[in-house]
């Protein structure tokens, strides 16, 4: 059942000096119980999307449902079956007060969606468990580690039990360690409490390792969707590299006559191809070369990664981040829009406005 459908998604931020088109046309659909990856380089759109989704910036065109509501004509109800954990811009982003302990910030994003005391802890218990934050609680929250930091923000986000939470870039700034560690408290979101994730990132090993179904966004639009193994099969091919003892040239022209071969090309004294199925293709090919007397001198074969998905399908390297430096949201502040800020001031206040809905929705 699609708990999340999005058609012509888009999203323009104009102002006296530019238009940036931020979000182009998405069309997306997340089922219950999905883990999803939003998978871009830096200004791709991906926070735009997740920020029109949730209902805190208002789309220049398309529809959406959320959580069987509809974005345009029942904000409200998006925001009372919906969690929101926005991209962290520093350890103390998404906390109301630095000085407030682990209890009390839980205990106040409880009030803020008007639960019960007894509800309320019955849920931090179950968080903290669940995103190991026990024994936390007394801590004063600047004084949490980034990766603690990141699971109470999470927690914070599913004090009110959504069925679906958005996660922006939610191990952006963890070492490698957290970061595995945060994918298992993810995953066992999804498995024990039954909640479908719909999380962004910039991080290739991520959306391989959490997700079941990536969406690949490319300036502002979805240029590639799938489960990341099909991806790889399908767009990028396994990569051959292999030397000869004989005649190379020769040896290119045997190897590009088999079907299988989707790319090849001499580079220096190796030849590089690109292969559908590579296991399954090699020993034909290399019979081909030894039936014209051309022996193997070395021979290695590569799985495609999400990054070479991204590679065919845009020409540049994901992991190459100069490729796609984001020139950043410069007007934003001062930008034609009353209602909406920069990125960074309307984010500090999307969990209040969350949080409003509560209020609203049961007062
Ligand atoms: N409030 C804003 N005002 C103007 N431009 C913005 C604003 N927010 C985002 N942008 C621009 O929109 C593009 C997409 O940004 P964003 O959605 O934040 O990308 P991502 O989250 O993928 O890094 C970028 O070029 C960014 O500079
Ligand atoms: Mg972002």
């Amino acid at each position: 059942m699609p708990i999340i459908e999005a058609s012509g998604l888009a999203r323009t931020f104009s102002s006296r000096r530019r238009k940036v088109e931020a979000v182009r046309g998405v069309d997306l659909t997340v089922h219950s119980g999905e883990i999803v990856g939003f998978l871009g380089p830096n200004g791709a759109g991906k926070t735009t999307t997740l920020r029109m989704l949730t209902t805190l910036l208002r789309p220049t065109a398309g529809t959406a449902t959320v959580a069987g509501c509809d974005l345009l004509r029942d904000p409200l109800g998006v925001r009372r079956r919906i969690g929101y954990v926005p991209q962290a811009i520093g350890v103390t982003a998404g906390g109301t007060d630095p000085n407030c302990t682990v209890a009390e910030e839980l205990a106040i994003q409880g009030r803020a969606y008007r639960l019960s005391a007894a509800d309320t802890a019955a849920r931090v218990g179950l968080l903290t468990r669940q995103l190991d934050l026990t024994g936390l609680e007394p801590r004063l929250c600047k004084t949490l580690s980034g990766g603690q930091r990141r699971r109470l923000d999470i927690s914070l986000g599913l004090i009110h039990s959504p069925g679906v939470v958005f996660l922006d870039e939610p191990t952006t700034g963890l070492d490698p360690q957290s970061r595995s560690n945060m994918w298992e408290h993810i995953t066992s979101l999804r498995e024990k409490l039954g909640t479908t994730i719909f999380l962004t990132t910039h991080y290739l090993e991520e959306a391989d390792a959490l997700c079941d179904r990536v969406l690949i966004i490319d300036n502002g639009k979805i240029i590639a969707s799938g489960v990341p193994e099909e991806l790889k099969r399908q767009i990028a091919g396994d990569v051959v590299t292999l030397s000869v003892t004989g005649d190379h040239a020769q040896a290119k022209d045997i190897l590009a006559g088999h079907p299988s071969v989707r790319e090849i090309a001499l580079d220096g004294r190796s030849i590089r191809m690109t292969v559908e199925h590579g296991e399954e293709a090699l020993p034909a090919m290399l019979r081909a070369l030894d039936g014209q007397g051309i022996a193997l001198a070395s021979i290695q074969l590569a799985r495609p990664t999400l990054d070479d998905v991204f590679l065919t399908l845009t020409g540049r390297s994901l992991r190459d981040d100069s490729s796609s430096a984001d020139p950043g949201p410069d007007f934003a502040a001062g930008g034609g829009e009353p209602h909406e800020g920069g990125e960074s001031s309307e984010d500090s206040t999307a969990k209040d406005a969350l949080a409003g809905a509560g209020n609203k929705g049961r007062s």
